[in-house]
């Protein structure tokens, strides 16, 4: 089977307009905006309204990476979507963001890795073009974090946000792209940071509601010891699965969740803070979309530049960590057409709408004129 490369040939991250800050959540719980910065580093973070969800953010991120890639949604063979708040158990979010794209030839599935997913999404993607199987994958992180908060827990609600990140992942004979991955787990450590109820070990019920238990719990110095350990584990180790020295990497863009974390990990890799991407202080932890959404801004301010080495890492509930090793050479595309073809994907956005609501109303009628009818079992 021919092997290729995995470039990445579009980015984008987007964000709810809502932003709340410390100050704002100091009169919600008993914190203060002093507190917040000296623990974490968050000033602020993106919060979603009643009608912005996991999906739609995600379908926003998705239709710009779509735009910097120059591709259409009809290009697209597989969307992953990493996230932990899926906008249900089923069908997944990656099936309502296919629908809405319009992208007909794609397969949809979700991953589940807390705020490592992103990282998991891209290891998964990158091995599916470079084994020949597929062309181009659509890889998103998206988060409504809000919305499974406990806004009355003041040792979580300060620390997340919402917002979605996207790449398009396509096979190329160029080197560079994602070069390797390690992806860690330790399912002892389930219990430090969970959502207990509305899966099947404790269906959502009352008492549950009541109690709870379909809001974030963290054992939070639990974590951060975990996490200023496997940050700094994960990044050796993916630089010597790549052949590399730590002094070949550039940049590393980690999972966005607590400024001394990150400041821990640098001292462990003996790294200065400033080869660190950070961006927590205006969106907080935003779980799978917080490696693109730092990312992005890296490339617009061109931090980054073509064929920097990178290091994605990050670490999360589950537990989960991992981390991606990727040589940066995306480049906006800047062909005559790419207006036409802008106009041309719009168009397609249209016309998937359309036919949804279409194959919607078609299955109704159906449903109507056959539903009283029994299935033939031969
Ligand atoms: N404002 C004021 N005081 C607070 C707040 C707050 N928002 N939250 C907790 N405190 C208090 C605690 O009650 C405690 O008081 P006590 O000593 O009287 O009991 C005190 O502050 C210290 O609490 P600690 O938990 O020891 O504070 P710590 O320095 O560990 O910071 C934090 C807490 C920020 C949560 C830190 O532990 C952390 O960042 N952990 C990692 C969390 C994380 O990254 N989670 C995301 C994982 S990714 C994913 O998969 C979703």
């Amino acid at each position: 089977m021919v092997k290729h490369k995995a470039a990445i040939t579009g980015i984008t991250g987007w964000l709810p307009d809502f932003v709340l800050d410390n100050h704002k959540i100091a009169k919600m719980v008993d914190t203060t905006d002093e507190w917040i910065v000296a623990r974490t580093g968050i000033k602020q973070r993106y919060i979603a309204n009643d009608k912005e969800t996991t999906a739609s953010l995600g379908v926003m991120a998705a239709k710009e990476a779509l735009d910097t890639a120059n591709i259409s949604p009809n290009d697209i063979d597989l969307i992953i979507v990493a996230t932990s708040t899926p906008e249900h158990n089923f069908p997944s979010t990656a099936s309502l963001i296919q629908d809405e794209l319009g992208a007909s030839k794609a397969g949809a599935f979700d991953m589940a890795a807390a705020c490592t997913g992103f990282v998991y999404a891209l290891s998964v993607a990158a091995q599916i073009i470079q084994s020949g199987a597929m062309h181009t994958v659509l890889v998103i992180g998206s988060e409504t974090l809000s919305k499974i908060v406990n806004w009355e827990d003041r040792s979580t609600c300060v620390l997340f946000g919402d917002g979605a990140g996207a790449f398009v992942l396509q096979g190329s004979d160029v080197p560079g792209g994602i070069i390797t991955s390690v992806l860690r787990s330790d399912g002892s450590g389930g219990d430090l940071l969970k959502v207990p109820a509305g899966g099947s070990a404790i269906p959502a019920s009352y008492d549950s509601l009541r109690d709870n238990l379909h809001t974030i719990t963290m054992n939070g110095r639990e974590v951060f010891r975990f996490a200023t350990r496997v940050m700094a584990d994960a990044c050796r180790e993916v630089v010597s699965e790549a052949g590399m020295t730590m002094d070949d990497i550039d940049f590393i863009v980690p999972h966005q969740a607590n400024v001394r974390i990150i400041e821990a990990a640098a001292r462990n890799l003996n790294l200065p803070l400033d080869m660190f991407i950070m961006n927590m202080e205006r969106y907080g932890n935003t779980s799978a979309a917080s490696i693109p959404l730092a990312l992005c801004e890296a490339v617009t301010d061109n931090r980054i530049k073509p064929y920097n080495n990178l290091i994605f890492v990050a670490f999360g509930g589950g537990l989960t960590w991992g981390a991606t090793l990727v040589t940066w050479g995306v480049e906006k595309n800047s062909s005559p057409n790419h207006i036409w073809l802008k106009l041309r994907r719009q168009t397609l956005y249209r016309v998937a709408r359309i036919r949804s609501a279409i194959r919607r109303g078609t299955r109704t009628i159906e449903g109507a004129i056959w539903g009283g009818e029994e299935i033939d079992s031969n």
